[in-house]
């Protein structure tokens, strides 16, 4: 059974607004207020988010299935909480931490072209409380794969999880696993809200660029580019309508990825205490 990563539904306060600042940043918009960048993974943005704290408007992330039923009915007798039964060719069911998970039948999305500055979706993160637990959950049971592994055992740390039909053009989307509560950037997040999904990412060539972009594209900022050495990238973060974080990531290079996605071996290791060291807690711009 294969489950690709579609999209990341968004529950916006105006999602024409919202759209408008993903439109500034570089994306292109595939109709339907869905949009994305130089893959096939749309942010799907819908109405819903009025009475939603600000950084909370991700609702669920989507995993195209072949036959809904079927992949609902293996996921419920492996011990999936079921939220809603197929009907119309989707249903919804509970990851870890109880978020939302929705599986869908049907066409798969074509692949944006990619945006200004080499701009391409990179992927959704999600803060856990369980984070081996978390990797266990997808990797039994939506068959993902462990490509990227930043963490120390018994401490926090993230992941990036690539479905089964990973490959870095037209369909590089990761999820990315953060274990809390006391992981870096995320740290007001998860005082804040507990587990959620946290900040959509996109990569680019220049992140300064980037950044500029969005800011003057209707994105507020959150922290400036800056080098991280202990990734060797540059970062920044800016906010969008709705005041989900949204990461701009240097592009990383593909071959550890490529590497793990196709030997189930992953070959990048842990920086020691870079978790302790405040030099990785970014320059948040005041408000
Ligand atoms: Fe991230």
């Amino acid at each position: 059974m294969r489950f690709t990563l579609d999209g990341i539904v968004v529950k916006c306060a105006d999602a024409a607004e919202t759209e408008a600042g993903y439109l500034g940043l570089g994306c292109a918009a595939a109709g339907n207020r869905a949009v994305g960048a130089g893959i096939d993974t749309m942010l799907e943005l819908g109405p819903g988010g009025e009475s939603l704290p600000p950084g909370k408007s991700v609702d669920r992330i989507v995993f195209g299935v072949d036959d809904v039923s079927a992949a609902f009915d293996r996921l419920v007798a492996d011990g999936v909480e079921s939220v809603s039964e197929p009907r119309d060719g989707s249903a919804v069911v509970l990851g870890p931490d109880d978020l939302r998970i929705e599986i869908r039948e049907g066409d798969r999305p074509a692949a944006l072209p990619v945006g200004p500055d080499d701009l391409r979706l990179h992927h959704v993160c999600f803060l856990t409380t369980d984070y081996e637990g978390a990797e266990e959950f997808f990797i039994s049971n939506f068959e993902m794969r462990k490509v990227y592994d930043f963490s120390k055992a018994g401490t926090a740390g993230f992941m990036f999880l690539a479905d089964g039909a990973w490959d870095a053009e037209g369909h590089g989307f990761l999820l990315e696993v953060i274990g809390g509560p006391q992981f870096m950037t995320e740290q007001q997040a998860w005082d804040a809200h507990g587990p959620h999904y946290d900040h959509v990412c996109f990569s680019m060539s220049n992140v300064a660029a980037s950044y500029d972009r969005g800011c003057k594209g209707g994105l507020a900022p959150m922290a400036h580019p800056r080098h991280y050495p202990e990734y060797g990238l540059d970062i920044a973060w800016l906010y969008d309508r709705d005041g989900l974080h949204v990461e701009l990531l240097e592009e990383m290079p593909l071959h550890e990825l490529r590497e793990a996605h196709s030997s189930g071996v992953v070959e990048n290791h842990w920086v020691d205490d870079v978790i302790s060291s405040l030099d990785v807690i970014p320059f948040v711009v005041p408000a």
